[in-house]
């Protein structure tokens, strides 16, 4: 039994406009469908999720993304039941000095993207921080990115101060269980 099992989410999403996605923590077995996911974004995509041109990931980052503990570092696989093939991550990792605050990403496959699974993810993620009891969601975002910002906005972030390219969101947590 995995952890999402035990706390009672459902494996299965289905889109608003009736697709069906699988859902589970992601491993890290995962490794290699998650570099094969991320090769397959669109270089406005990837760079937008990195806020960098990012070609290919170096092996210690994927070992980094794949190094979760379910706790601080969370991270939830999507796939399509019908190929079995990753198409969108969501994950949060600790933000160094600030306990109890998580910063967030999602990224979903380009053939997948304004359908609502970016959203659908991003509220199971919520819930997921609030089971292990996190205070705040950050998020940092490229100014021109507006459906990352139009979802955050969805989902009741908050725009922080900031400068530059970048945008800052947060989502205080009602858990602090
Ligand atoms: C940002 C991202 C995660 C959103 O996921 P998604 O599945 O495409 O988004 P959704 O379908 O859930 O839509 C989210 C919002 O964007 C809106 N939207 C959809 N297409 C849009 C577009 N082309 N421009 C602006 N907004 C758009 C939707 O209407 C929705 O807003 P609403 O909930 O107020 O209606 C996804 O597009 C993605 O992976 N982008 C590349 C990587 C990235 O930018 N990651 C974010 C870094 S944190």
């Amino acid at each position: 039994m995995t952890l999402l099992d035990a706390l009672g989410s459902p494996r299965s999403l289905t889109l608003p406009d009736g697709g069906a996605v699988s859902v589970r923590p992601l491993e890290r077995s995962d490794r290699a469908e998650l570099a094969a996911a991320i090769a397959r974004l669109s270089d406005e995509s990837r760079y937008f999720r990195f806020a960098a041109a990012k070609p290919r990931m170096t092996e210690r980052e994927l070992d980094h993304l794949v190094d979760v503990d379910h706790h601080g570092h969370e991270a939830l696989l999507a796939s399509d039941p019908r190929t079995g093939r990753g198409i969108a991550v969501a994950r949060y990792v600790p933000i160094p000095g600030e306990p109890g605050v998580v910063e967030l990403a999602v990224t979903v496959a380009d053939e997948w993207q304004g359908r609502g699974l970016g959203s659908a993810l991003l509220s199971r993620l919520i819930a997921r921080a609030v089971e292990e009891g996190h205070t705040a969601l950050r998020a940092s975002t490229l100014a021109a990115n507006a459906r990352s910002i139009a979802m955050l906005r969805r989902a009741g972030f908050r725009i922080l101060p900031s400068a530059g390219a970048l945008r800052d969101y947060e989502l205080p947590l009602a858990s602090g269980a």
